[in-house]
């Protein structure tokens, strides 16, 4: 088993008074991709947001070893942790290469990428790097705001429905991408409602109902028990 990256104990969480997370347990090895299905509602976007510092939690997140629950979101991002919400959060103004550089750590030592490297990986975002981000597809859209938290180089990247709303052809697309963020060393969470492409890349999978985890195992496992 790989060493530990993320751990959530007993996690709960809260909007105002509505307590959604009831003792969520998880973790994400180094190096792996896990994924968090669910139902609509469930508590997945939940989760990563208390991961993030952007929910209020109890209970404990550690992220190698150490406490980040109740740090600041710009604290635990420094940490290496990269957070991609579910709405395609782009500046529609900016230009895909501005966007781009929007992400960038300053004073980071040697990160592992730059726009370059974007650019390679998704050579539509170079066709377009000097077009306005407002004017490009659903999909392309995502390319952007997954690169741009890509571009502050995270160690752990959690991902909200990255497939949401996507033609299959371009979900494949996304299959790829992330596997690829995998052999540069980067841990995954993949947080999805369908199962296709979670079952395809993932590792271990976590199935949360009603704000507490339901099933862990692998993709096996989980077709086994469909
Ligand atoms: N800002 C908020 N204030 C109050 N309640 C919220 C807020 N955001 C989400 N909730 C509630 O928390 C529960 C979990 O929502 P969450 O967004 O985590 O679900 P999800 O699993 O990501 O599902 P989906 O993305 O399909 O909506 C839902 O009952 C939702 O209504
Ligand atoms: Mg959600």
């Amino acid at each position: 088993m790989s060493a530990t990256m993320l751990q959530l104990t007993n996690l709960h969480a809260f909007y105002g008074k509505s307590h959604i997370l009831h003792g969520v347990d998880m973790r994400v090895g180094e190096g792996e991709i896990v994924s968090l299905l669910g139902r609509n509602g469930a508590g997945r976007s939940t989760t990563v947001k208390t991961i993030m510092g952007l929910v209020d939690g109890q209970g404990s997140v550690k992220f190698r070893d150490k406490e980040i629950l109740g740090q600041k979101a710009f604290e635990i991002a420094h940490h290496g942790i990269g957070y991609v919400p579910e709405n395609r959060d782009i500046f529609p103004k900016l230009t895909v290469h501005q966007n781009l550089l929007l992400g960038e750590k300053r004073g980071k030592k040697n990160p592992r990428w730059g726009a370059d490297d974007m650019y390679k990986m998704f050579p539509r975002l170079k066709e377009r790097q000097h077009t306005e981000a407002g004017v490009l597809s659903g999909g392309e859209q995502q390319m952007l705001t997954l690169c741009r938290t890509l571009m502050g180089d995270p160690d752990l990247i959690m991902i909200d429905e990255p497939t949401e709303g996507l033609a299959p052809k371009i979900v494949e697309l996304v299959a790829e991408y992330l596997k690829e963020l995998k052999r540069r060393g980067v841990s995954v969470l993949l947080v999805e409602q369908k199962l296709t492409i979670a079952l395809e890349i993932s590792e271990r999978c976590y199935v949360m109902g009603h704000g507490s985890i339901v099933f862990e195992g692998t993709p096996a496992d989980l077709r086994a028990n469909a």
